[in-house]
């Protein structure tokens, strides 16, 4: 086992959310980035349409409020929406400082006076007006590679890859009781083994948990890992049951979750049923394709459901094909890649999941329940989203509170001691695994039954059936995980599963239809109570490794 390093912060995830709070602390405290892949693969990276701001003259902060609230079905926290709405452009122009190359337009009347750099804004589902900014249709990736290039030269900055992260620390206090978070364990994908890392204040940047479903948008680390870390240390987690469903994934056997983005939509893309060519939306919104999401991924599920379809169609042929390559280059490839032409024909489509709306109950500085242990981007609940997520809203999020919390850890490092003695991962009761069917076999099976049974139309029965399911998977993963060494696959599983019995727990709580939870046993909001988050206290928490 080597010597443990100790930082003032440690920072775990290097998505937008992470690096946001990294570099901002980072000329002032001794910061480490931990990843458990290469420091850019994430959510991030993969971001296609952009990052709402109100960016425009007829646009306004109340205008961006009021649409927000609106697809969080009377969830949201409304000054949340307030505080994230009124400091996007702050956060725009700092990724423009940072050298992020958002899409211009030709100023209005050059020469003029009119030079200030336009930027092109485009539309999204559930947004009234053009507040999209964005990088052709790879704005994640703009936004991560330039935030790894600004990390990666930044001094008092050090990055550890291929480190996954299996639980937080928390020392004991005066009574013994669990005290303030002070470091992490992580194993090493590369060489297997676990090292301490200690520090001050740690912060969770780890996403969210959309590989819990079977079809998913989302690259491979998005097991949920925070989530399940932060309960497993005693945070409260809420809004779990609203987890949502990209309408426009594409429906190929060889193309493995790649999204369609909305801004096809947005730009005049037009769902219709493959077989008839029929335009459908018109039929469930007046809102057509940029109804929310919620609305557009249920009716395509109950048209493929009503027709026997495998897919719908998405068409933006009738556009003209240098408008539609210029504004969607890397979708344009891709499809080509597999056959499909959209300049000239539709592109068959499917919903898929896609972002963790709950998350891990955090106050408007990102902190948690637990002292010195703070959760940003999509592992966060914050009470911006509410029920259903408006496009665009989360690459946002973790821009804001990414900031928020760096502000707030600055302001209380100093008071903070070092880290006493902590223990170093104890390996001495396990023996390696000769039954690693064990993890794959869960692994298919619990994905195959969230996807059946905890999907985009849910019922008690269904629900109930996951939950019976989902006890006896725990109960095999805990034994595992108490007997064999850990690795990626088994610590990933072990996440997947608890995040999927916190859905389960909080999809049964709720008995209403309500944003993206739909239920046909209460099919509409709850017509009396006022409406609820669905919080979820862990009754016991660990001092880890494993008491
Ligand atoms: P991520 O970007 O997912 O980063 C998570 C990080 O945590 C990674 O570095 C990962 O390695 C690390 N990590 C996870 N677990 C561990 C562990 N145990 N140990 C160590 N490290 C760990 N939102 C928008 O606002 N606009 C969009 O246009 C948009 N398009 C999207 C398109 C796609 C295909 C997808 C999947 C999502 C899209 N979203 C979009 C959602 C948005 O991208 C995510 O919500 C956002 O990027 C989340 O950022 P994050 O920093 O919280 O997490
Ligand atoms: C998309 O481009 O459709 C994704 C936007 C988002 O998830 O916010």
């Amino acid at each position: 086992m080597s010597a443990s390093p100790s930082y003032d912060v440690l920072v775990v995830g290097s998505g937008a959310a992470g690096l946001t709070v990294a570099l901002q602390l980072a000329p002032k405290a001794r910061v480490a980035v931990l990843s458990k892949s290469d420091l850019a693969e994430s959510s991030t990276l993969h971001a296609q349409g952009g990052i709402a701001a109100v960016l425009d003259a007829t646009d306004s902060t109340e205008f961006h409020v009021a649409d927000t609230l609106v697809a969080g079905a009377g969830l949201c926290d409304a000054d949340v929406v307030r505080f994230v709405v009124e400091n996007a452009r702050e956060a725009i122009s700092r990724l423009i400082g940072y050298g992020v190359a958002f899409d211009r337009e030709e100023p209005a009347a050059p020469g003029n006076g009119d030079e200030e750099p336009h930027y092109h804004l485009t539309r999204e589902g559930g947004h009234s007006h053009r507040r999209i900014i964005h990088a052709a249709d790879a704005t994640g990736r703009a936004v991560e590679t330039t935030l790894e290039q600004r990390a990666r030269e930044t001094a008092n900055l050090d990055i550890f890859e291929h480190q996954l992260t299996i639980d937080v620390l928390r020392e004991k206090d005066k009574s013994g009781k669990p005290g303030r978070c002070v470091g992490v364990y992580a194993l090493n994908r590369k060489n297997g083994q676990v090292q301490l890392f200690r520090a001050k204040t740690v912060v969770l940047a780890t996403g969210g948990a959309s590989k819990v479903y079977l079809y998913s948008s989302n690259p491979d680390g998005c097991t949920g890992d925070g989530i399940a870390m932060a309960w497993r240390a005693g945070c409260r987690v809420a809004n779990l049951e609203f987890m949502q469903f990209h309408p426009t994934v594409l429906y190929h056997p060889q193309a493995k979750s790649f999204l369609i983005s909305e801004a096809v939509r947005g730009e005049g893309g037009r769902l219709l049923v493959p077989t008839t060519g029929e335009r459908f939306m018109p039929r469930f919104d007046s809102r057509g394709e940029l109804a929310p999401r919620d609305v557009v991924a249920r009716a395509i599920d109950h048209e493929m459901k009503r027709l026997g379809l495998d897919y719908v169609h998405l068409d933006i042929s009738h556009q003209p094909a240098e408008f539609i390559t210029s504004h969607f280059p890397t979708i344009h490839a891709k499809c080509l890649e597999h056959g499909i032409d959209m300049t000239r024909e539709p592109i068959p489509v499917v919903p898929a999941a896609h972002y963790t709306c709950g998350g891990v109950m955090t106050d408007k500085r990102g902190r948690t329940d637990v002292p010195g242990l703070y959760v940003v981007g999509e592992a966060a609940f914050t009470g911006l989203h509410g029920a259903n997520r408006m496009a665009s809203n989360s690459l946002l999020e973790c821009l804001v509170y990414g900031t928020a919390a760096a502000e707030d850890i600055l302001a209380r490092l100093p008071s903070l001691p070092n880290p006493g003695d902590l223990p170093a991962w104890d390996e001495s009761w396990v023996t390696n695994s000769d039954e690693e069917v064990v993890v794959s076999h869960n692994w298919e099976e619990l994905r195959r039954f969230m996807w059946d049974y905890v999907g985009i139309v849910r019922t008690t029965k269904r629900l109930e059936r996951a939950q019976h399911r989902i006890d006896l998977l725990l109960s095999e993963i805990e034994e595992y995980y108490g007997s064999f060494r850990v690795t990626n696959d088994l610590l990933e599983l072990r996440n997947l599963a608890l995040v999927a019995k916190l859905i389960i727990r909080s999809a049964l709580a709720r008995r209403e239809s309500r944003g993206l939870h739909y239920t046909l046993d209460f099919p509409y909001p709850d017509p009396v109570a006022a409406p609820q988050n669905t919080i979820l206290t862990p009754k016991r928490f660990r001092l880890a490794p494993a008491d």
